[in-house]
């Protein structure tokens, strides 16, 4: 008799712990982040490897809230740069973490031409368009496919951009595919799919810091960018159309050197984009994965390579981050305390003829995949 009760107490304290640990589970890779302003609410979902590495995103923008990333030591920092409530990423954001969309990066006047049709963009950059326009899907509640994700591993987000949205033609369907791998890698997959010819250009907008975000410049950070040519821009950074060597300039990163090795520099394209803000055009084949870039942070020795299907890579140094954004911990994000390597389409590409394409017809399929690779030296 007193063999069968103390059995079932550890039963049931078993059943218990067991249940509970479920419960914490869940609640561990699923939490509220709280109500966009029309009463929607959001989430934020936790992504993890069993090496302890992180992703916290929530389905408002897709963004990319934190990434927690081992040093050399094994500490573990979160790496972007972001906020700590969804009122903050609501009130004024320069895009950290998000989801950029439908057209990455800037088209000159918000303008362009497709199948004879003249469609003017929502302007939003001086007198151009930028990542999508006012309300782009940086700003938008997406939705989650539970179907399709895996908790705690993969997070398959959708959004359907509507014909006529911010200037753009077509419905567009978006899917994005977030995952923490067990490679240590944070991998982005995006499809997209119109029913009216288009322009699509999708990315990601994490400012990275890999001493740590809020933890001062990023300017000792050293680049790699695998690019022989960049794109020259004009005062409102649009593409002048010209593909440059980097040979001999400061926008050479084909070996690897400082990030504020050369940032002063009396470059004239330095001096257009306050520092870099601009798009390498890759080495590596277009439309298959392949490494674009590394960055490496000395004190803490971790490495973060980029690699991509797409053709280009906005390198931007976080020119416009001037302290008065106040990042999560209540840490004022300083000048170049973050930076972007946005894998995309060069900018405007609707109006470069001679530039990949981003047209999207109907009966076709959009895909790109990039993937954020961390390891330590
Ligand atoms: C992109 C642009 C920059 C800037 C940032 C957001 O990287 O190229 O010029 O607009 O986004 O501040």
């Amino acid at each position: 008799m007193k063999t069968s009760i103390a059995s079932i107490t550890i039963f049931l304290i078993l059943a218990a712990s067991f249940t509970s640990c479920n419960k914490q589970e869940s609640s561990m890779t699923k939490q509220s982040f709280g109500k966009t302003p029309d009463g929607t609410e959001v989430f934020l979902y936790t992504l993890r490897n069993k090496n302890g590495m992180e992703a916290r995103i929530t389905n408002y923008g897709g963004i990319v809230v934190s990434l927690m990333v081992k040093d050399r030591s094994g500490n573990p920092s979160d790496v972007v740069l972001g906020f700590d409530s969804l009122s903050s990423y609501i009130k004024d954001t320069p895009y950290f973490g998000a989801l950029i969309g439908r057209y990455g990066n800037r088209i000159g006047k918000g303008e362009f031409q497709l199948g004879g049709v003249k469609y003017t963009l929502a302007v939003n950059n001086g007198a151009n368009h930028l990542h999508g326009g006012l309300k782009g899907f940086d700003k938008v509640v997406w939705s989650v496919d539970d179907k399709a994700s895996v908790p705690g591993e993969t997070l398959v987000l959708t959004y359907v951009s509507r014909d006529g949205e911010e200037g753009y033609p077509g419905n567009l369907s978006v899917r994005v595919a977030y995952s923490v791998t067990s490679n240590n890698e944070l991998k982005i997959e995006y499809s997209a799919s119109t029913d009216k010819a288009t322009v699509v250009n999708l990315t990601h907008h994490s400012y990275f810091n890999l001493a740590g975000a809020g933890s001062g410049s990023i300017l000792d950070h050293e680049l790699f960018i695998d690019a022989a040519r960049f794109t020259p821009v004009d005062s409102g950074l649009i593409p002048t159309g010209e593909l440059r060597n980097v040979g001999g300039t400061p926008m050479d990163f084909t070996t690897q050197t400082a990030i504020g090795a050369r940032i002063n520099d009396s470059y004239e394209q330095l001096q257009k984009g306050g520092g870099y803000d601009h798009n390498w055009v890759l080495n590596k084949p277009f439309g298959t994965l392949g490494l674009a870039a590394r960055a490496y942070e000395k004190t803490s020795g971790r490495i973060m390579e980029v690699l991509t299907t797409e053709p280009g890579l906005q390198f931007y140094s976080g020119n416009f981050l001037n302290g008065t954004h106040v990042g999560k911990g209540a840490v004022k994000y300083q000048h170049r305390s973050g930076f972007c390597l946005e894998t995309q389409h060069y900018p405007d590409s609707p109006n470069k003829p001679d530039f990949p394409t981003t047209v999207l017809e109907p009966g076709k399929t959009y895909t790109s995949t990039t993937v954020y690779r961390f390891s330590v030296k």
